[in-house]
């Protein structure tokens, strides 16, 4: 059976940009699916294609077991969303917000006025709750447009980098709120750039590069593909990171990553604090003096580098720099002529011998 969020061979182009280029999705009832990856990666495009906001080219999908294509409007009353985009009423108040979303969905007046309290008194906006939202600061904005969300509290839930722009503080809140959802039966899909808060919230994590998903697992699966840990240096030499390059090639697992400006190697390891301490020895012994060396858990950067060959920060680039295409052309329009866009960096490279 379907998961309560499920799609299959999603496809949604925007002139030559596959921004979803054939996304499958099975989220079980009362789970979490955190889709993570880079900008540009297709993300927004999939929550929206789901939230019914916007047709996909191919491909069918069902929320809550209602296709999504054949009967928007069901799908809409089962769902809540919350946008990349805070989208508020500035000229109400945070509490007449949120009110008026119970009032949409048909709480009667009294019933609206109890919840908005209570999540504003959990979102930290107590204190600002009769102010209009104009005054309110980013991450307020944010906190109000996740409470607006919740004010029904929907089956399928979906949250598009719920905690972008929040403070350590509020961003923990904000989990323990997503914690309390999910004990409560509802199923979520969550997008975010940090593989720790997939890490934290997701029962499952898919990570998507350019329109397509190009690994699942666990947290601790997309961890284990990278090898388990990774060993980062910082060399007190820069004339010392070809040959730190190659004693980490011998003893890690994958491709050292040397970043110049900040001396720092890093390499994929199995073999955790034994084969720390066999690095340590092997860089004394090629006299190169160490500023700082530690055994730390893969990043999303680390997971995206082993997956793909380029960074995250990167993939973006591998849309604008398809072969073939005008550089000044791809600069003036970004997504333009990415239609043959090279699916990794390593193949990019490959292409362009
Ligand atoms: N309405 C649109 N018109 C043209 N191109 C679009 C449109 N919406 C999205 N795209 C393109 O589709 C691709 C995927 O965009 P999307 O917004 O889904 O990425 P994302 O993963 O949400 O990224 P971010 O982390 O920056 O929010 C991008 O190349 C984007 O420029
Ligand atoms: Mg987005």
């Amino acid at each position: 059976m379907p998961g309560a969020i499920y799609a299959e061979g999603l496809v949604k182009t925007f002139g030559d940009v596959r921004a979803l280029d054939g996304v499958d999705i099975d989220v079980p009832e009362g789970t979490v699916l955190g889709l993570l990856g880079p900008n540009g990666a297709g993300k927004t495009t999939a929550v929206r294609v789901l939230t019914t906001l916007i047709q996909p080219d191919s491909g069918r999908a069902e929320v809550a077991g209602i296709d999504v294509l054949r009967q928007p409007n069901r799908v809409r009353a089962s769902i809540g969303l919350s946008g990349q985009f805070a989208a508020v009423d500035e000229y109400l108040t945070g509490r007449e917000n949120l009110q008026m979303v119970g009032q949409l969905y048909q709480l009667s007046g009294r019933d609206a006025k109890k919840r908005a309290g209570e999540l504003l008194e959990r979102f930290n906006l107590a204190e600002a709750a009769d102010r209009t939202a104009k005054t309110y600061s980013g991450g307020m904005r944010r906190r109000l447009d996740l409470a607006a969300a919740l004010v029904v509290r929907p089956p399928v839930m979906f949250m598009d980098e719920p905690t972008t722009g929040l403070d350590p503080r509020n961003r923990q809140a904000l989990w323990d709120v997503i914690q309390d959802l999910v004990a409560g039966g509802t199923t979520l899909l969550l997008t975010t750039q940090y593989l720790e808060e997939a890490d934290h919230l997701a029962h499952s994590i898919a990570v998507v590069d350019l329109g397509r998903i190009i690994a699942r697992g666990t947290s601790d699966e997309l961890k284990d593909a990278t090898g388990g840990d990774v060993v980062e240096v910082v060399v007190q030499d820069r004339a010392h990171l070809s040959t730190a390059r190659e004693v980490l090639a011998r003893l890690g697992q994958g491709e050292v990553v040397v970043e110049d400006h900040t001396r720092r190697l890093t390499v994929p390891v199995e073999g955790g604090a034994k084969l720390l301490a066999e690095v340590i020895r092997e860089l004394d012994a090629e006299g190169i003096e160490i500023n700082d060396i530690g055994l730390r858990r893969p990043t999303l950067d680390d997971v995206f580098i082993s997956l793909t060959g380029h960074s995250a920060e990167d993939a973006p680039l591998s849309r604008e720099n398809a072969p073939g295409t005008d550089p000044e052309a791809a600069e003036s329009h970004p997504e333009a002529g990415a239609a043959n866009r090279p699916r990794t960096r390593a193949d990019q490279q490959e292409e362009g011998k």
